[in-house]
């Protein structure tokens, strides 16, 4: 019988927002995006059928507000405040001291350093568990009504359910888009000629400050929560600490890099980790905060002229910066695709010197309207390459010269062409008449996730290259010690080096193959994918576009791609010469019913000692079983190294089997 439609609607609800938690504050996903729009879309249709089962908490209701006229201005019950700040280590022990002397404490004072995240502050007010109200710090005291375009951020929970909740509440911290999301939003709007965000904190307050939220709906913002505002009904929580406890436990998203230190020592080796990976953390930071995590010396403190006297911003060295396009110039890739380049007056950002930055491609030099003398923003986040994003045309010299597109390649003089409604222009030339492709091509082959050939630097390749050496990868194999001993800043040794090094690459993997041949749109992980579904190079290069659309990933354009590689002659013969040359790999073995894991979903957590998380997932995946990152009912196993935590402690309590590495091992051995 089918389910009665409210009780279906409440469960759908709960599932949708079940997965939206595991996915946008976990980041542990747990179903396939088609099965939860599968869930979102069933939603729909049930609330559309019966409208009086729309909840204003339901999912589908993130989007619902028509647009605005204007914000509604929100005055602060406690006002947020800014933060003092220092860029030098001795203003964290001088400011320790202070809050010492004035707490007379003595030395047991307990403090949180966390990352200071480069978005847009935030106050959600929560009532009776539901989100009710959101606003913008504004200047501290009067804010800004943004509730409408908060509800579509799906990190943030529209209900939060628990037993302890106060009755009424406010949750600060920082909206943010992340890295990722903010590469992937600028790429989309490059190549269908949109406007292109400045950097990640614009375009989550540009986001946030649109009068329609069906628009904030389409940008990927997130946040970190990072303090309590105030709270009604008796909530009397002794530590910073606890509070971020209680707020995880309430579903709301905290900053995992949160941590606890009592010395000046420990929270200058907090500063210096968190410094040392910030280009891996995945979202901007400009410092982090220490906060004093008792929460009654905190009120004691007090602040001054808008500042707590508990909290204290460490200050890394920012990311942006302006200074002067002194020329520009255009370098050739491995596919012929011809990218402006800005030499620049050399700026110190991000903690180095930058002399050079990108600019995508000619559409975005119009865009800019970039001329050569200009002065300009710069930004160098992560380890993208320093990008151009912003010009100060004030500040533009007379005469500033243009820049244009070449005619002819740069490096072989070949035709530059740009297919209409492409935003890339590309030499003509190719591998066998452009040295640059040569160059970058061989770059790719010999790189550490193709043959890895350890000591074929850029220098060697452009010198082999220069000398006419080198022109396609098989040639590689056919070097000679003397001639490698003649190059510029080689030796005897040096040569026979490289010769064990390109000797030890002949004996590869197919999944390295394909990808050092370096077809467009075959990165690292569909070259794998690639190997896994076909096993040899010959049955890939036979494969026609709708069996290569089979493999995970693979879409039309990479299917194409795939063809017109090994559609062309001289592309099966360099691969030919690569066999003649000796170039070998161990078949994959393939076979349509060899897939006893079809169908089910295994997690790894823990260490594992005995092969690395990539090889394990690569081997399930092989057998048919999706891996995924959080233990649910629909888990079939899970593999435990030392170390686990959570994630066993689920499956035991779901009663789900649980096997060690060892075990691990044993079955993969069975199923080989
Ligand atoms: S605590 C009383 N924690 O920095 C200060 N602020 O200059 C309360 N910010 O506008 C702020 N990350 O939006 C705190 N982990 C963090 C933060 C953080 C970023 C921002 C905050 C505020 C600004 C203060």
């Amino acid at each position: 019988m089918a389910k009665d439609p409210e009780a279906r609607a409440a469960e759908l609800r709960r599932a949708v927002e079940h997965y939206n938690y595991c996915y946008h504050v976990l980041d542990a996903p747990e179903i396939a995006d088609a099965d939860y729009d599968a869930l979102y879309d069933e939603l729909s249709a049930l609330e559309a059928q019966y409208p009086h089962l729309v909840t204003p908490d339901s999912p589908t209701q993130r989007v619902g507000a028509e647009p605005l006229s204007a914000f509604d201005e929100v005055v602060h019950t406690v006002p947020m405040l800014s933060l003092d700040k220092t860029t030098e280590e001795a203003g964290i022990s001088d400011w320790m001291t202070r809050c010492r002397k004035r707490l007379d404490e003595g030395v047991d004072l307990e403090f949180t350093c966390e990352p200071k995240i480069d978005g847009v502050a935030v106050a959600l007010v929560y009532e009776a568990g539901r989100l009710v109200l959101a606003s913008t710090r504004g200047d501290g005291q009067r804010g800004e009504d943004i509730t409408a375009n908060v509800r579509t951020i799906k990190a943030i929970p529209l209900t939060l359910q628990a037993d302890d909740l106060p009755p009424r509440f406010e949750v600060r911290g920082e909206i943010y888009m992340s890295r990722r999301d903010f590469e992937a939003f600028n790429e989309k709007a490059r190549a269908t000629n949109g406007k292109p965000l400045i950097n990640p904190r614009n375009g989550a307050a540009g986001s946030l400050r649109q009068l329609d939220p069906r628009l904030t709906a389409e940008r990927p913002l997130t946040m970190f929560c990072y303090s309590l505002g105030w709270s009604e009904g008796g909530w009397q929580p002794q530590t910073h600490m606890e509070v971020m406890g209680r707020f995880r436990e309430w579903r709301l998203r905290v900053n995992p890099e949160l941590k606890l230190v009592r010395t000046v020592e420990e929270c200058m080796d907090y500063l210096h980790d968190l410094q040392a990976r910030r280009d891996d953390l995945g979202y901007d930071i400009d410092g982090a905060v220490l906060k004093v995590n008792n929460l009654e010396q905190q009120q004691t403190l007090g602040a001054v002229t808008r500042k707590p006297r508990w909290a204290l911003a460490f200050k890394y060295p920012a990311e942006e910066a302006t200074t002067v396009i002194n020329a520009e110039e255009f370098q050739v890739g491995r596919t012929g695709a011809i990218t402006p380049v800005a030499r620049l007056e050399p700026v110190f950002v991000g903690g180095v010197t930058v002399s050079n930055a990108t600019l995508h491609n000619m559409d975005e030099i119009g865009r800019l309207d970039l001329h050569i003398g200009d002065t300009v923003m710069i930004r160098r986040a992560g380890d993208v390459i320093p990008q151009v994003v912003n010009v100060v045309t004030a500040r533009r010299p007379e005469q500033a010269a243009v820049v244009q597109l070449p005619e002819r390649c740069p490096v072989c003089g070949s035709p530059v062409e740009r297919p209409e409604g492409e935003a890339v222009a590309r030499c003509s030339g190719g591998a066998n008449i452009c040295a640059a492709q040569r160059k970058e091509g061989l770059r790719h082959f010999a790189s550490r996730l193709a043959l890895d050939i350890e000591g074929l630097g850029d220098k060697l390749i452009d010198a082999l290259v220069e000398r006419d050496l080198v022109r396609v990868p098989a040639d590689i194999f056919t070097l000679e010690h003397d001639t490698l001993a003649d190059l510029p800043r080689m030796a005897a040794k040096s040569a026979d080096n490289l010769l064990t090094a390109i000797r030890k690459s002949r004996e590869t993997t197919l999944p390295r193959l394909i990808y050092a041949l370096g077809i467009r749109e075959v990165g690292e992980a569909t070259a794998l994918a690639l190997a896994q579904h076909f096993g040899t190079m010959e049955a890939l290069a036979e494969a026609d576009a709708e069996r290569l659309e089979k493999v995970p990933d693979v879409g039309p354009i990479v299917a194409s791609r795939i063809r017109e590689y090994f559609d062309r002659q001289e592309n099966l013969d360099a691969y030919q010469a690569l066999l003649d040359a000796g170039v070998t790999y161990e078949p994959i073995e393939v076979s349509e019913e060899d897939k006893p894991l079809e169908g089910q979903t295994w997690v790894l957590t823990g260490t594992l000692e005995a092969m690395s998380r990539n090889d394990a997932k690569a081997r399930l995946t092989a057998l048919g079983a999706k891996v995924a990152g959080s233990v649910s009912k629909k888990t079939a196993q899970v593999v435990a190294g030392p170390g686990a935590g959570s994630k066993l402690e689920k499956a035991n309590e779901l009663e789900i089997p649980v096997m060690d590495e060892a075990q691990f091992i044993n079955f993969l051995e069975d199923h080989a």
